[in-house]
Protein backbone atom coordinates (compact mmCIF):
# COMPACT_ATOMS: atom_id res chain seq x y z
CA UNK A 1 0.00 0.00 0.00
CA UNK A 2 3.26 2.31 0.86
CA UNK A 3 4.32 1.45 -2.54
CA UNK A 4 1.22 1.98 -4.24
CA UNK A 5 0.32 6.01 -2.25
CA UNK A 6 3.90 6.88 -3.55
CA UNK A 7 3.09 5.91 -7.35
CA UNK A 8 0.30 8.15 -6.39
CA UNK A 9 1.90 11.06 -5.37
CA UNK A 10 3.89 10.46 -8.31
CA UNK A 11 1.60 10.29 -10.64
CA UNK A 12 -0.78 12.99 -9.30
CA UNK A 13 2.40 15.73 -9.27
CA UNK A 14 3.14 14.79 -12.71
CA UNK A 15 -0.45 15.40 -13.91
CA UNK A 16 -0.98 18.63 -11.91
CA UNK A 17 2.19 20.27 -13.68
CA UNK A 18 1.54 19.72 -16.97
CA UNK A 19 -2.10 20.56 -16.38
CA UNK A 20 -2.65 24.01 -18.85
CA UNK A 21 -6.33 25.12 -17.83
CA UNK A 22 -7.91 25.25 -14.78
CA UNK A 23 -10.85 23.13 -16.38
CA UNK A 24 -8.21 19.55 -16.76
CA UNK A 25 -7.05 20.89 -12.97
CA UNK A 26 -10.36 20.50 -11.57
CA UNK A 27 -11.11 17.25 -13.17
CA UNK A 28 -7.73 15.68 -11.25
CA UNK A 29 -8.86 17.27 -7.88
CA UNK A 30 -11.55 14.85 -8.57
CA UNK A 31 -10.10 12.03 -9.67
CA UNK A 32 -7.57 11.92 -6.97
CA UNK A 33 -9.43 13.55 -3.99
CA UNK A 34 -13.27 13.92 -4.82
CA UNK A 35 -15.46 11.32 -3.12
CA UNK A 36 -14.81 8.69 -5.29
CA UNK A 37 -11.28 9.91 -6.53
CA UNK A 38 -8.15 7.66 -5.85
CA UNK A 39 -6.87 8.99 -2.31
CA UNK A 40 -10.04 8.24 -1.00
CA UNK A 41 -10.51 5.15 -2.24
CA UNK A 42 -7.16 4.24 -0.24
CA UNK A 43 -8.07 5.69 2.74
CA UNK A 44 -11.29 4.25 3.37
CA UNK A 45 -9.29 1.06 2.84
CA UNK A 46 -7.18 2.04 5.67
CA UNK A 47 -9.86 0.97 8.03
CA UNK A 48 -9.71 -2.97 6.96
CA UNK A 49 -5.66 -2.77 8.18
CA UNK A 50 -4.17 -4.15 11.21
CA UNK A 51 -4.38 -2.48 14.04
CA UNK A 52 -0.53 -1.75 14.20
CA UNK A 53 -0.68 -1.00 10.55
CA UNK A 54 -3.52 1.48 10.40
CA UNK A 55 -1.91 4.69 12.36
CA UNK A 56 1.16 4.97 9.86
CA UNK A 57 -0.83 4.21 6.47
CA UNK A 58 -3.49 6.70 7.76
CA UNK A 59 -0.82 9.27 8.27
CA UNK A 60 1.31 8.18 5.16
CA UNK A 61 -2.59 8.32 3.00
CA UNK A 62 -2.82 12.07 4.82
CA UNK A 63 0.52 13.32 4.17
CA UNK A 64 -0.36 12.36 0.24
CA UNK A 65 -3.76 13.46 0.59
CA UNK A 66 -2.16 17.57 1.42
CA UNK A 67 0.99 16.89 -0.74
CA UNK A 68 -1.68 16.94 -4.00
CA UNK A 69 -3.94 19.52 -2.37
CA UNK A 70 -1.29 21.64 -2.43
CA UNK A 71 -0.05 21.24 -5.28
CA UNK A 72 -3.29 21.74 -6.34
CA UNK A 73 -3.88 25.04 -5.05
CA UNK A 74 -0.26 26.25 -6.43
CA UNK A 75 -1.10 25.19 -9.84
CA UNK A 76 -4.53 26.74 -9.53
CA UNK A 77 -3.05 30.18 -8.50
CA UNK A 78 -0.74 30.12 -11.46
CA UNK A 79 -3.07 29.45 -14.15
CA UNK A 80 -5.74 31.67 -12.50
CA UNK A 81 -3.24 34.27 -13.42
CA UNK A 82 -2.86 33.32 -16.77
CA UNK A 83 -6.33 32.98 -17.07
CA UNK A 84 -6.53 36.47 -15.81
CA UNK A 85 -4.45 37.78 -18.49
CA UNK A 86 -5.56 35.99 -21.16
CA UNK A 87 -8.92 37.53 -20.53
CA UNK A 88 -7.95 41.01 -19.66
CA UNK A 89 -6.04 41.09 -23.91
CA UNK A 90 -9.06 39.56 -25.16
CA UNK A 91 -11.68 42.52 -23.76
CA UNK A 92 -9.19 45.07 -23.67
CA UNK A 93 -10.91 48.34 -24.47
CA UNK A 94 -8.74 51.25 -26.46
CA UNK A 95 -9.64 54.24 -24.18
CA UNK A 96 -8.01 56.56 -26.93
CA UNK A 97 -10.78 55.99 -29.50
CA UNK A 98 -13.09 58.38 -30.09
CA UNK A 99 -16.70 57.41 -28.69
CA UNK A 100 -20.04 57.05 -30.62
CA UNK A 101 -22.05 60.64 -29.44
CA UNK A 102 -25.69 59.84 -29.84
CA UNK A 103 -27.73 62.22 -32.69
CA UNK A 104 -29.02 65.22 -31.20
CA UNK A 105 -32.94 65.28 -32.20
CA UNK A 106 -34.69 68.94 -32.14
CA UNK A 107 -37.96 70.45 -32.89
CA UNK A 108 -38.95 70.04 -36.52
CA UNK A 109 -39.62 73.24 -38.71
CA UNK A 110 -42.84 73.49 -38.58
CA UNK A 111 -42.97 73.13 -34.92
CA UNK A 112 -40.32 76.10 -34.71
CA UNK A 113 -42.52 78.34 -36.65
CA UNK A 114 -45.95 77.14 -35.55
CA UNK A 115 -44.23 77.92 -31.83
CA UNK A 116 -43.44 81.61 -33.24
CA UNK A 117 -46.94 82.45 -34.58
CA UNK A 118 -48.40 81.27 -30.98
CA UNK A 119 -45.54 83.77 -29.46
CA UNK A 120 -46.54 86.65 -31.58
CA UNK A 121 -50.01 86.14 -31.37
CA UNK A 122 -49.92 85.51 -27.18
CA UNK A 123 -47.97 88.59 -26.89
CA UNK A 124 -51.07 90.42 -28.52
CA UNK A 125 -53.18 88.54 -25.76
CA UNK A 126 -54.93 85.94 -28.21
CA UNK A 127 -55.02 82.82 -26.42
CA UNK A 128 -54.58 79.33 -27.71
CA UNK A 129 -57.23 76.68 -28.43
CA UNK A 130 -57.30 73.31 -30.59
CA UNK A 131 -60.03 71.03 -31.83
CA UNK A 132 -60.66 67.17 -33.24
CA UNK A 133 -58.47 66.36 -37.19
CA UNK A 134 -61.58 64.12 -37.55
CA UNK A 135 -64.89 66.78 -37.82
CA UNK A 136 -68.39 66.43 -38.58
CA UNK A 137 -69.66 68.32 -42.25
CA UNK A 138 -71.42 70.37 -39.76
CA UNK A 139 -68.88 72.06 -38.47
CA UNK A 140 -66.68 71.55 -41.26
CA UNK A 141 -69.11 73.55 -43.86
CA UNK A 142 -72.33 73.97 -42.60
CA UNK A 143 -72.20 76.34 -39.23
CA UNK A 144 -69.58 78.12 -41.25
CA UNK A 145 -72.31 79.00 -43.88
CA UNK A 146 -71.36 76.55 -46.09
CA UNK A 147 -74.23 74.49 -46.79
CA UNK A 148 -74.55 70.90 -48.89
CA UNK A 149 -74.12 72.11 -52.60
CA UNK A 150 -72.70 75.53 -51.69
CA UNK A 151 -69.80 75.30 -54.83
CA UNK A 152 -67.68 76.91 -51.93
CA UNK A 153 -67.46 73.39 -51.12
CA UNK A 154 -65.61 72.17 -54.28
CA UNK A 155 -62.52 74.47 -53.73
CA UNK A 156 -61.97 71.97 -50.44
CA UNK A 157 -61.15 68.52 -51.90
CA UNK A 158 -62.59 66.62 -48.84
CA UNK A 159 -61.79 62.96 -47.35
CA UNK A 160 -64.80 61.90 -46.05
CA UNK A 161 -64.21 59.54 -42.90
CA UNK A 162 -67.80 57.92 -43.62
CA UNK A 163 -71.30 59.92 -44.74
CA UNK A 164 -71.58 63.39 -42.50
CA UNK A 165 -67.47 62.77 -41.22
CA UNK A 166 -64.82 64.17 -42.87
CA UNK A 167 -61.23 64.95 -42.05
CA UNK A 168 -61.55 68.44 -41.43
CA UNK A 169 -60.42 70.50 -44.24
CA UNK A 170 -59.39 73.60 -42.66
CA UNK A 171 -58.99 74.80 -38.89
CA UNK A 172 -61.91 76.75 -39.08
CA UNK A 173 -64.31 74.68 -37.34
CA UNK A 174 -62.25 75.03 -34.16
CA UNK A 175 -64.04 78.93 -34.09
CA UNK A 176 -67.43 77.44 -33.77
CA UNK A 177 -66.60 75.12 -31.23
CA UNK A 178 -64.99 78.19 -29.37
CA UNK A 179 -67.74 80.33 -29.89
CA UNK A 180 -70.07 77.71 -28.43
CA UNK A 181 -68.34 77.20 -25.21
CA UNK A 182 -67.27 81.07 -24.27
CA UNK A 183 -68.89 84.51 -24.82
CA UNK A 184 -67.42 87.68 -26.26
CA UNK A 185 -64.86 88.94 -26.62
CA UNK A 186 -62.80 86.05 -27.31
CA UNK A 187 -59.20 86.22 -29.48
CA UNK A 188 -57.99 82.81 -29.96
CA UNK A 189 -55.54 81.22 -32.22
CA UNK A 190 -55.92 77.66 -33.24
CA UNK A 191 -53.04 75.37 -34.53
CA UNK A 192 -53.84 72.07 -36.21
CA UNK A 193 -53.37 69.49 -38.95
CA UNK A 194 -55.92 69.83 -42.09
CA UNK A 195 -56.27 67.54 -45.01
CA UNK A 196 -57.09 68.13 -48.47
CA UNK A 197 -56.79 65.92 -51.88
CA UNK A 198 -54.12 68.16 -53.31
CA UNK A 199 -50.89 67.19 -54.19
CA UNK A 200 -48.00 69.58 -56.07
CA UNK A 201 -45.00 71.85 -55.02
CA UNK A 202 -47.29 74.01 -52.83
CA UNK A 203 -50.03 71.57 -51.65
CA UNK A 204 -49.76 67.93 -49.71
CA UNK A 205 -52.53 66.12 -48.77
CA UNK A 206 -52.28 66.90 -44.82
CA UNK A 207 -50.60 70.48 -43.95
CA UNK A 208 -50.76 72.67 -40.82
CA UNK A 209 -53.27 75.31 -40.28
CA UNK A 210 -52.95 78.33 -37.95
CA UNK A 211 -56.45 79.98 -37.42
CA UNK A 212 -57.51 83.14 -35.45
CA UNK A 213 -60.32 84.62 -34.60
CA UNK A 214 -61.58 87.72 -32.18
CA UNK A 215 -64.68 89.24 -31.53
CA UNK A 216 -65.63 92.08 -29.43
CA UNK A 217 -67.69 95.23 -30.37
CA UNK A 218 -66.34 97.69 -32.79
CA UNK A 219 -63.99 95.32 -34.78
CA UNK A 220 -62.99 96.86 -38.18
CA UNK A 221 -61.21 95.55 -40.94
CA UNK A 222 -58.28 98.03 -40.22
CA UNK A 223 -58.06 95.98 -36.82
CA UNK A 224 -57.84 92.87 -38.98
CA UNK A 225 -55.02 94.48 -41.08
CA UNK A 226 -53.47 96.09 -38.49
CA UNK A 227 -53.06 92.61 -36.43
CA UNK A 228 -52.44 90.85 -39.80
CA UNK A 229 -49.36 92.98 -40.74
CA UNK A 230 -47.74 92.94 -36.94
CA UNK A 231 -47.91 89.26 -37.64
CA UNK A 232 -46.34 89.50 -40.61
CA UNK A 233 -43.47 92.41 -39.56
CA UNK A 234 -42.35 90.28 -36.64
CA UNK A 235 -42.28 86.90 -38.54
CA UNK A 236 -40.64 88.29 -41.78
CA UNK A 237 -39.23 91.87 -40.97
CA UNK A 238 -40.57 95.15 -42.25
CA UNK A 239 -38.80 94.33 -45.55
CA UNK A 240 -41.48 91.70 -46.66
CA UNK A 241 -43.53 92.90 -50.17
CA UNK A 242 -47.08 91.89 -48.53
CA UNK A 243 -50.34 92.44 -50.60
CA UNK A 244 -53.88 92.38 -49.58
CA UNK A 245 -56.50 91.17 -52.58
CA UNK A 246 -60.05 90.91 -52.00
CA UNK A 247 -61.44 87.09 -52.23
CA UNK A 248 -64.23 85.30 -51.17
CA UNK A 249 -64.86 83.18 -48.45
CA UNK A 250 -68.80 81.59 -47.21
CA UNK A 251 -67.60 83.00 -43.03
CA UNK A 252 -66.74 85.88 -43.81
CA UNK A 253 -67.88 89.19 -45.20
CA UNK A 254 -65.31 91.31 -46.79
CA UNK A 255 -63.19 88.77 -47.63
CA UNK A 256 -59.25 89.16 -48.68
CA UNK A 257 -56.34 86.91 -49.20
CA UNK A 258 -53.14 87.96 -48.51
CA UNK A 259 -49.86 86.97 -50.53
CA UNK A 260 -46.17 87.71 -49.54
CA UNK A 261 -43.45 87.56 -52.06
CA UNK A 262 -41.55 84.34 -51.63
CA UNK A 263 -37.56 84.44 -52.71
CA UNK A 264 -36.61 80.35 -53.42
CA UNK A 265 -33.97 78.55 -55.86
CA UNK A 266 -36.06 76.98 -58.60
CA UNK A 267 -36.10 73.82 -58.27
CA UNK A 268 -35.28 72.65 -61.87
CA UNK A 269 -33.18 75.85 -62.44
CA UNK A 270 -31.36 76.01 -59.06
CA UNK A 271 -31.50 80.31 -60.02
CA UNK A 272 -33.40 82.42 -57.04
CA UNK A 273 -36.82 83.56 -58.40
CA UNK A 274 -39.50 85.65 -56.68
CA UNK A 275 -43.07 84.80 -56.91
CA UNK A 276 -46.15 85.87 -54.94
CA UNK A 277 -47.31 82.79 -52.23
CA UNK A 278 -50.73 83.00 -51.10
CA UNK A 279 -50.31 82.25 -47.30
CA UNK A 280 -53.31 83.48 -45.83
CA UNK A 281 -57.24 83.98 -46.17
CA UNK A 282 -58.67 86.61 -43.87
CA UNK A 283 -62.68 88.87 -43.40
CA UNK A 284 -64.92 90.30 -41.08
CA UNK A 285 -66.66 87.41 -39.50
CA UNK A 286 -69.95 86.66 -41.38
CA UNK A 287 -73.38 87.17 -39.27
CA UNK A 288 -74.40 83.96 -40.20
CA UNK A 289 -71.39 81.95 -38.81
CA UNK A 290 -72.43 84.29 -35.25
CA UNK A 291 -75.76 83.19 -35.59
CA UNK A 292 -75.11 79.53 -35.44
CA UNK A 293 -72.93 80.39 -32.36
CA UNK A 294 -75.74 82.10 -30.79
CA UNK A 295 -73.85 85.49 -30.61
CA UNK A 296 -75.85 88.71 -31.26
CA UNK A 297 -74.78 89.91 -34.15
CA UNK A 298 -76.29 93.04 -33.65
CA UNK A 299 -73.73 93.45 -31.03
CA UNK A 300 -70.82 92.11 -31.92
CA UNK A 301 -68.64 91.89 -34.95
CA UNK A 302 -64.62 90.64 -35.48
CA UNK A 303 -62.26 89.41 -37.46
CA UNK A 304 -60.87 85.59 -38.22
CA UNK A 305 -57.91 84.39 -40.62
CA UNK A 306 -56.19 81.27 -42.02
CA UNK A 307 -53.10 80.48 -43.02
CA UNK A 308 -50.93 78.12 -43.78
CA UNK A 309 -48.11 77.22 -41.60
CA UNK A 310 -45.92 75.45 -44.14
CA UNK A 311 -46.60 78.51 -46.39
CA UNK A 312 -45.06 80.50 -43.67
CA UNK A 313 -41.89 78.23 -43.60
CA UNK A 314 -41.64 78.30 -46.78
CA UNK A 315 -41.28 81.77 -47.34
CA UNK A 316 -39.22 81.99 -44.39
CA UNK A 317 -36.45 79.60 -44.83
CA UNK A 318 -36.47 79.66 -48.62
CA UNK A 319 -37.58 76.22 -49.11
CA UNK A 320 -39.01 75.13 -52.92
CA UNK A 321 -41.03 72.39 -52.29
CA UNK A 322 -43.96 71.62 -49.06
CA UNK A 323 -43.00 67.79 -49.69
CA UNK A 324 -39.53 68.54 -48.21
CA UNK A 325 -41.30 69.20 -44.67
CA UNK A 326 -43.14 65.54 -44.63
CA UNK A 327 -40.14 63.82 -46.17
CA UNK A 328 -38.56 63.66 -42.92
CA UNK A 329 -35.03 63.89 -44.64
CA UNK A 330 -32.51 64.37 -42.26
CA UNK A 331 -30.43 66.10 -44.30
CA UNK A 332 -33.25 68.84 -44.48
CA UNK A 333 -34.36 69.16 -41.03
CA UNK A 334 -30.99 69.21 -40.16
CA UNK A 335 -30.77 73.11 -41.17
CA UNK A 336 -33.42 74.19 -38.96
N1 LIG B 1 -60.45 78.31 -43.88
C1 LIG B 1 -59.93 78.98 -45.04
C2 LIG B 1 -59.20 77.97 -45.91
O1 LIG B 1 -58.66 77.03 -45.41
C3 LIG B 1 -59.00 80.08 -44.65
C4 LIG B 1 -59.70 81.17 -43.97
C5 LIG B 1 -60.22 82.23 -44.69
C6 LIG B 1 -59.91 81.14 -42.62
C7 LIG B 1 -60.86 83.25 -44.10
C8 LIG B 1 -60.58 82.18 -42.00
C9 LIG B 1 -61.06 83.20 -42.77
O2 LIG B 1 -60.80 82.20 -40.71
O3 LIG B 1 -61.72 84.24 -42.15
O4 LIG B 1 -59.16 78.12 -47.09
Amino acid sequence: MKAELEALQVEALEAIQTTGDLNTLEEHRVNFLGRKGRVTDILRGVSQLSVEERPLMGQAANAVKVVICEALDARKAELTVVAEAAQAESEAVDLSLPGRTPRKGHMHVINQVTDEILQIFGDLGFQTATGPDIETEYYNFDCLNTPKEHPARDSHDTFFVKPGTVLRTHTSPVQMRVMEKFQPPVAVVIPGRVYRVDYDATHSPMFYQFEGLLVDKGITFADLRGTLMHFIHRMFGKDIEVRFRPHFFPFTEPSAEVDILWKAKDRHTGEMKSQWLEILGCGMVHPEVFKHAGYDYEQYNGFAFGMGVDRIAMVKHGINSIHHLYENDVRFLEQF
